[in-house]
């Protein structure tokens, strides 16, 4: 316990905003990656039909998350051509969050290595401590992307988990098949586990986001977690899925076995209807954040150094040389704009701000302009 983060500083910025909003300041809240774009109607009827049956009021045990598996697997074979056994290499998560917390437990011993990326989302450095694990921070290359050939040889021996997530939260990195390949082949020579966070799937731009599980091999050492949080704006629904190696989702469900009874069967009748949503309805949601993504690079050119979006809805800059950006986050927080201080996402991070596009583009506009004078 001594280990586990006290308070984030996102804590610290939610303070600031509450401050400002008692002062009566109107905020155009960017610093959080909880979508503005509403869920499609479909799960939603299916779960307020669920609401009125009896037979989803109960314990949900592994046979009842079963069709739900079924529907993830067959899901992920429609998109990248490969089977999986929904009994055997599948598991229902209660978001992808508490799915890799619990992952780390069920991979590992306490002081085993964890590799992972210098810039990341929070909770993989909170998860890393409440498993009791040591970790190596990999640099990041100028795309954005974990620079594997960074990683010293006596550290690969080491460790024992890779630990990746592309499209990236925060940087919105997308990494190509060639990158996986790499990722995969390293994992394979010093037999480490791989382990993918992938909620923003469907969150990429252009083309399909590459998946390392469907590669030749994978299922050696890759597991890969899904959310509904993203994909279909459900996030606050709390409901996600793992896929791949057999061993690891075994462990995964003894781990879990010891805490959790699963999500809610009506919750998982609506990600059945979810994960059945058509593609094009997705893609809309990714061009939606395309728009908000080029239409702020464009009004913060200039400002801030920031890495071209691909993919997710985000925006990840680099401040001006000095400005230290946990004081530029709480500075713009008084002139009514709400980000995310890099820090926060690793010690990579500092110096840098993260800006969820959660907000209409008239709003996103104004922010950017408020931003822009802040930086001036
Ligand atoms: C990289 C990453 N993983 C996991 C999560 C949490 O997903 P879920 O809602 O499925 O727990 C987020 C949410 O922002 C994220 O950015």
């Amino acid at each position: 316990m001594s280990r586990v983060p006290e308070a984030s500083v996102f804590l610290v910025v939610d303070e600031a905003k509450r401050k400002a909003r008692e002062k009566g300041i109107r905020l155009i809240d960017l610093s959080i990656g909880s979508s503005d774009l509403l869920p499609p109607a479909e799960p939603l009827r299916t779960l307020r039909e669920a609401l009125s049956d009896p037979s989803t009021y109960g314990y949900c045990l592994k046979s009842c998350t079963l069709p739900f598996l079924e529907e993830a697997c067959r899901w992920y074979q429609g998109r990248y051509g490969v089977g999986l056994d929904p009994k055997r290499e599948a598991l229902a998560l209660i978001g992808s969050q508490e799915g890799l917390a619990h992952l780390l437990l069920a991979l590992t011993e306490p002081q085993d290595l964890l590799l992972l990326p210098e810039v990341a989302y929070p909770s993989y450095f909170g998860a890393a401590q409440v498993a009791s694990l040591k970790t190596h921070l990999i640099p990041l290359r100028e795309d954005g992307l974990a620079d594997l050939s960074r990683v010293p040889e006596y550290v690969w021996k080491e460790a024992k988990i890779l630990l990746l997530n592309y499209p990236n939260n925060p940087t919105g990195a997308l990494a190509d098949w060639a990158y996986f390949e790499e990722a995969l082949s390293l994992a394979r020579k010093h037999g480490l586990w791989l382990i993918h966070d992938n909620p923003y799937v469907d969150q990429v731009y252009e083309g399909e986001a590459p998946s390392p599980l469907a590669l030749p091999g994978a299922k050696e050492r890759v597991v890969e977690l899904f959310s509904l949080s993203k994909s279909y704006n459900l996030a606050g629904f709390r409901l996600g899925f793992a896929l791949g190696n057999e061993e690891a989702i075994a462990r995964l469900e003894r781990v879990k076995g010891v805490i959790d009874f699963n999500q809610y069967a009506g919750i998982l009748r609506m990600g059945i209807a979810a994960l059945r949503t058509p593609r094009e309805v997705t893609r809309g949601f990714a061009q939606v954040y395309q728009k908000r993504a080029l239409g702020m690079a464009e009004a913060l050119k200039g400002a801030l150094d920031l890495l071209p979006p691909k993919a997710t809805m985000y925006l990840w800059g680099k401040l001006p040389q000095g400005v230290d950006d946990l004081e530029f986050t709480l500075s713009v927080v008084e002139r009514g704009v709400a980000v995310a201080p890099g820090r926060g996402f690793g010690p990579g991070g500092r110096g840098h701000v993260r800006i969820a596009l959660v907000q209409p583009m008239e709003m996103l506009q104004e922010a950017a302009r408020i931003l822009r004078e802040a930086l001036d």
